[in-house]
């Protein structure tokens, strides 16, 4: 964790947050198509909390599936695990969340009462009123929840504030049933929560998010080579997902803004449109967590090393990376607007304007690929489509859309992000062959029906 230099945001109502218009236009996309709806909106709404739609929630899960492949299928020496939510509070006693190691400096301004992060202001007035600011206090972020009928203080669970957790106390568990051997790690995806002072800006900074880590468990001395391994892969990662190398840096923290439990640490930066931030945090935990949960739980979790008959406690690298923070980050990026030439294309409206486009990597894209008839009142088109639609839906997540003309379609399928439409025209009637057309360059082919699965999988790779 580390404290990004964010702009000050309170607490307040979300149309004061967004005055950046890139962010105006992408939180209004998000809600008007079906990725991202404000929380509890029909109850007026609770602050910070948002939803995925429709097509959100195939986004992120493709992100996630993405991280998924590269970290486990593509590694033979990384595994997964799914560990609960709610863990025995003696882990966050022994992981230090519970002492001051995880709290932020809270400030409140004497006249209007927001609430801010001590790192996260420029001076020592309020940002909103200006008014006086109170004296700083610690305030710990972990979420505290009771287990059971009765709320007292055997009861007190917490909501866990990082995933990893959950792979540390089950590191013993997994080097049991399994045949691995040091170095190898584990992986896992999963919501935590931490009880932040000043969420914001859309979905990058809130109360409940979703992270992905994976924990390499290594032999001592290792560190910096597996440290330095792990910041280049992960970089490649967002790289080969289309984010471009300007939008993407490293930012090494110094030693007075390490977390608890690191010894060094390294976070990517995505260029936002608020400033650059912290979207993943590569870390070295050193011998931290292990040494920690085996005095606290008085098991052994060192480990044996048969060759070199070493007994020791492994240290850990860790890659700890925001599902929504990265989700919101290709998002951003992939996000076109682009003049119409003259004719070139009817937008909905019938004007000559902007055409709105996601430029996302097609294996990130909610869906891959969608079916037109060229016109809804020809039988013969519309089963046709009706049946490539079906069949497809089989292996690849497909849209279907018969209204309008061919323009609006397209216009409708760019803003989402759909990288093929095809249409079913009179000629597939004679030649068994579609026109499909390519979202960013909008360039056209004929592609057989019969080979469209594997066309289509050749872009997928
Ligand atoms: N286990 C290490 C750890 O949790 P962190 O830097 O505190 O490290 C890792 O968090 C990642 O989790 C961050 O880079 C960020 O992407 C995501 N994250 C942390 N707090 C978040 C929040 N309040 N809202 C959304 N994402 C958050």
């Amino acid at each position: 964790m580390q404290n990004d230099n964010f702009p000050p945001v309170a607490d307040q109502p979300r149309a004061e947050k967004f005055k950046n218009d890139l962010m105006d236009k992408i939180v209004s996309l998000c809600k008007r198509r079906g990725f991202i709806y404000p929380g509890s909106e029909i109850y007026g709404g609770l602050s910070n909390s948002w939803d995925y739609g429709p097509l959100g929630v195939e986004l992120k899960n493709n992100v996630k599936s993405e991280w998924w492949k590269e970290m486990t299928r593509r590694r033979e020496n990384i595994v997964g695990l799914d560990a609960a939510i709610l863990m025995s509070p003696k882990v966050w006693q022994a992981s230090g969340h519970l002492t001051a190691g995880f709290a932020d400096l809270l400030v409140e301004c004497k006249k209007c009462h927001h609430r801010f992060r001590k790192d996260h202001l420029q001076n020592e007035k309020c940002p909103d009123c200006g008014g006086d600011l109170t004296e700083e206090k610690k305030f710990n972020l972990m979420m505290k929840t009771f287990v059971g009928p009765v709320e007292d203080e055997a009861a007190v669970a917490y909501l866990r504030a990082e995933t990893c957790q959950g792979i540390y106390v089950n590191y013993k568990n997994v080097l049991d049933s399994t045949r691995l051997k040091i170095p190898f790690g584990i992986a896992q995806i999963g919501k935590a929560f931490r009880n932040e002072i000043t969420p914001g800006n859309f979905t990058y900074r809130t109360r409940e998010f979703e992270q992905m880590e994976m924990q390499f468990f290594i032999a001592p001395g290792e560190n910096k080579k597996w440290f330095d391994f792990w910041k280049e892969e992960r970089m490649k990662w967002y790289l080969n997902l289309g984010i471009k190398k300007e939008n993407l840096r490293f930012k090494e923290h110094k030693k007075e803004d390490l977390a608890h439990y690191a010894r060094a640490g390294v976070d990517i930066e995505y260029k936002f449109p608020f400033g650059w931030n912290e979207i993943e945090g590569i870390h070295d935990r050193g011998d931290w967590d292990l040494s920690n949960h085996g005095k606290h739980s008085g098991k052994d979790l060192s480990y044996f090393n048969e060759e070199t008959k070493e007994k020791f406690i492994p240290h850990i690298i860790e890659t700890s990376v925001g599902a929504d923070r990265s989700t919101l980050a290709f998002f951003i990026e992939s996000y076109r607007e682009e003049a119409v030439l003259a004719g070139r294309q009817v937008m909905p409206t019938g004007r000559q304007e902007k055409r709105v486009y996601l430029n996302f990597a097609p294996v990130l894209a909610p869906y891959k690929i969608a079916v037109f008839p060229l016109l809804a009142n020809k039988p013969t088109l519309v089963e046709l489509a009706g049946k490539i639609y079906g069949d497809l839906r089989e292996e690849f997540m497909v849209a279907y859309d018969d209204r309008g003309n061919i323009g609006k379609r397209y216009y409708s399928q760019d803003e989402i992000g759909t990288p093929f439409c095809i249409t079913v025209d009179f000629q597939t009637l004679e030649d068994d062959a579609v026109t499909v057309r390519e979202r960013d360059t909008a360039k056209q082919e004929r592609v057989k029906i019969g080979e469209l699965s594997d066309w289509l999988k050749s872009k997928l790779v």
